[in-house]
């Protein structure tokens, strides 16, 4: 896994320089919506932060089977994220937007996404097969940049995007403050993530990363809603184990983040900055997913756990497939 988070470059210059399949360009989109689980639905977040980065687009993302009605019309462009292309959520929401728009952008590395695409002529971006799906994070957002700049809709220029890109060639820094995480976090037994509102993503990132690779749970906070509720579920100090704060370039943000420090460290919490490199949100979460990636896959050799395996995941999945009857039939494709 690590050999895949160090070559997370040319992964997404790859996912970048993909063909996009049934290109065409659709006109009146007046919102975007993402659907997409995990490891796919972060690439989905990506997008979204970059709408609001760019200033050029309010992205809603979906992770559920369902998508309520007022949320997609006939001028919504929704974007189906999966890696696998098996996901039931995501194909279940698809299929229900399809009834609502007929226009549609498909991401995965194959599956039924793919063939579900094909068949119906929905612009698709293929991405590079037989990763875990966390570990595509930059080609599955890379790609789904691709796709939407291929169908008119354009949150930057694909220049910006390889210019964000840039910050993954960073991979010796990035080793060094992974291994320095991995070393704070191998001992914690359920750490706390805390990050502004603008970093919220990557905080989410970090504790999946967390969950996932190295088997452990995790707590994420956002500031400043945290000084809301969270903060007061630290009064009795019932509980102390250690923080990961995710600087920010805001110095409204850093004073904030700096009053949170002292408060968790007066509960008993050791706490951590997780400092960023990057010009702009965007490539300081790609760096911080990074250093996350790396981090993680650490703790997971200290503890000697495959950060490969997700066993839990693949037994839900089994669950939710016994459940939901035939997919296939559901999305129309044949045996
Ligand atoms: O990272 C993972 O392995 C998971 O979080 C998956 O991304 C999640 O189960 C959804 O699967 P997929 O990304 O194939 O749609």
């Amino acid at each position: 896994m690590r050999e895949v988070y160090l070559g997370w470059h040319e992964l997404a210059m790859e996912a970048l320089r993909q063909e996009v399949a049934n290109p065409r360009e659709y006109k009146d989109v007046d919102r975007i919506v993402v659907l997409g689980m995990g490891g796919s639905g972060i690439a989905g977040d990506l997008v979204a932060l970059t709408g609001l980065e760019t200033g050029s687009a309010f992205v809603t993302v979906v992770k559920d089977f369902y998508v309520p009605k007022p949320v997609v019309n006939d001028r919504t462009l929704v974007l189906a994220i999966s890696y696998s292309g098996n996901t039931r959520e995501t194909l279940l929401s698809l299929e229900l937007c399809s009834k609502r728009t007929s226009k549609i952008v498909a991401v995965s590395s194959g599956g039924l996404l793919e063939e579900y695409a094909m068949k119906r002529g929905i612009p698709f971006v293929k991405v590079r097969r037989g990763l875990a799906p966390r570990t595509a994070l930059p080609a599955l957002y890379a790609a789904a940049m691709k796709g939407l700049l291929t169908v008119g809709v354009s949150m930057c220029e694909s220049s910006t995007l390889e210019r964000w890109f840039d910050v993954l060639k960073e991979v010796r820094k990035a080793e060094f403050d992974a291994a320095s995480l991995a070393s704070f976090l191998r001992r914690a037994r359920m750490p706390l993530i805390v990050a502004s509102a603008r970093y919220a993503v990557l905080a989410t990132r970090i504790k999946n990363e967390l969950n996932e690779n190295a088997k452990m749970p995790a707590k994420v906070e956002i500031a400043p809603e945290l000084f809301h509720n969270d903060i007061v579920g630290w009064e009795r100090k019932l509980y102390s184990d250690r923080a990961i704060v995710v600087e920010s370039d805001i110095p409204y943000e850093v004073e904030y983040l700096k009053l949170y420090t002292e408060i968790l460290t007066d509960v008993g919490f050791e706490v951590e900055m997780l400092r960023l490199i990057g010009d702009g949100v965007v490539p300081r979460v790609l760096y911080g997913s990074l250093v996350a990636g790396l981090a993680s896959v650490k703790v997971a050799e200290i503890a000697g756990i495959d950060p490969l395996a997700t066993k839990s995941i693949a037994a839900y999945k089994s669950f939710i497939n016994n459940m939901e009857g035939e997919i296939r039939r559901t999305l129309g494709l044949s045996d």
